[in-house]
């Protein structure tokens, strides 16, 4: 199979190529990627002579037409997709996000006229918006569409392209919505990694608000694990939601990181809330393990923790060099 993954120099769809290369010798990978300052070669330089890297931006035309022409199927990450990023800015989420994706969705739609190409559109599920705190409801594939931030406002607008795409011109398309991913090389931007390299730096972590906030987390790889299963047994035109009943809220993973870290519990400051910040997100990913006989494999939080520390403790020279811009930008905005 002839496979192209956009935005594969980044967080999931590195490890999602790292995984493709070790696991399935049958699959050809291209990855186009316009590496931007979330991607990264080093990523994927340990499969750097397996592949292709395509340095190229999704919206343009003419490169992806090539590319998606020479290819098998799509598996679609490239986005912009830190919330924080889209309320200081959000015209490149637009132009990513919604520019992006229909420029794949043209490319898919024009190589399909003359051969079959399979598309899996990424997405979050932070489309739905969020959930009170308490409530017993988790997000399924009816849930109503109530995004609150510029991110996940393009990320919603991408997925209704895609499915409009598949309804009206008969594209080829699967779509997922994940919950929120952590493992290794997530960039320091981010909750959990922005944490860990806070205390290999001696700086104090950072929590928004109250830290009351619910995210139900999943290990990259279970992420990446269920896209294959859909990617190669999901029925065309469907959404599968991605979860691994992993929800907790933002103190006590701040408090477990720190007690991993062998600090105390106390050793963070509360810092500004962000806007809007969504409240709680979970998933029910009941049709992914009942229909696909998807199951997580990595559902032990505290081992998975442990694992990402141990990670970025290790590879320092990745992340180093990004963490003091990062930082910067968050004392500008007083996060
Ligand atoms: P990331 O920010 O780490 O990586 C994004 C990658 O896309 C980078 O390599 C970047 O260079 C590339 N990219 C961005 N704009 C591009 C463009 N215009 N052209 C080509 N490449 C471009 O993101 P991630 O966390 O790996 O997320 C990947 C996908 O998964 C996104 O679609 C995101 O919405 C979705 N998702 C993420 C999470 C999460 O917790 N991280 C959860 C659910 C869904
Ligand atoms: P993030 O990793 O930005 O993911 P998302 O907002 O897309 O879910 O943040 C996860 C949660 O952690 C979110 O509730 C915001 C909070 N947060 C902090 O408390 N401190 C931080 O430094 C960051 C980056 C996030």
């Amino acid at each position: 199979m002839r496979l192209l993954v956009t935005g594969g120099a980044g967080f999931i769809g590195a490890n999602f190529v790292r995984n493709a290369v070790r696991e399935r010798p049958d699959v050809r990978v291209t990855v186009l990627d316009s590496l931007t300052y979330a991607g990264s070669r080093e990523a994927l330089a340990d499969v750097d002579s397996a592949i292709r890297l395509v340095e190229g931006d999704i919206t343009d035309g003419a490169v992806v037409g090539k590319l998606v022409a020479d290819s098998d199927a799509v598996v679609h990450f490239a986005a912009e997709t830190h919330v924080d990023n889209a309320l200081a800015d959000p015209e490149p989420f637009v132009h990513s996000n919604v520019l992006g994706t229909f420029t794949i969705l043209e490319a898919v739609r024009h190589a399909s006229s003359s051969k079959a190409v399979r598309l899996h559109h990424i997405s979050t599920d932070e489309v739905y918006g969020d959930l009170a705190l308490g409530d017993p409801g988790r997000f399924t594939e009816s849930t109503p569409y109530n995004p609150s931030s510029p991110y996940s406002s393009t990320k919603a607008a991408a997925d209704l392209l895609v499915r409009a795409w598949v309804r009206s011109y008969g594209v080829a398309a699967t779509l997922s919505n994940c919950s929120n991913n952590y493992g290794p090389f997530q960039h320091v931007e981010k909750f959990i990694p922005r944490q860990i390299t806070n205390v290999l730096t001696g700086r104090r972590p950072k929590l928004y608000g109250t830290g009351a906030n619910v995210r139900d987390w999943i290990h990259v790889d279970d992420h990446n694990s269920a896209v294959w299963r859909i990617l190669s047994h999901g029925a065309i035109g469907r959404t599968y939601l991605i979860g691994a009943d992993g929800e907790r809220d933002n103190l006590s993973v701040m408090r477990m990181i720190l007690r991993l870290m062998d600090r105390s519990p106390d050793d963070f400051d509360h810092v500004v809330d962000r806007a809007g910040h969504d409240l709680r997100y979970a998933i029910d990913a009941t049709p992914l393990r009942d229909e696909l006989g998807w199951q997580p494999a990595r559902t032990d939080f505290e081992t998975g923790l442990r694992d990402t520390i141990a990670w970025y403790r290790e590879n320092q020279s990745w992340w180093g060099p990004l963490k003091d811009a990062v930082e910067t930008t968050y004392e500008e905005r007083r996060q």
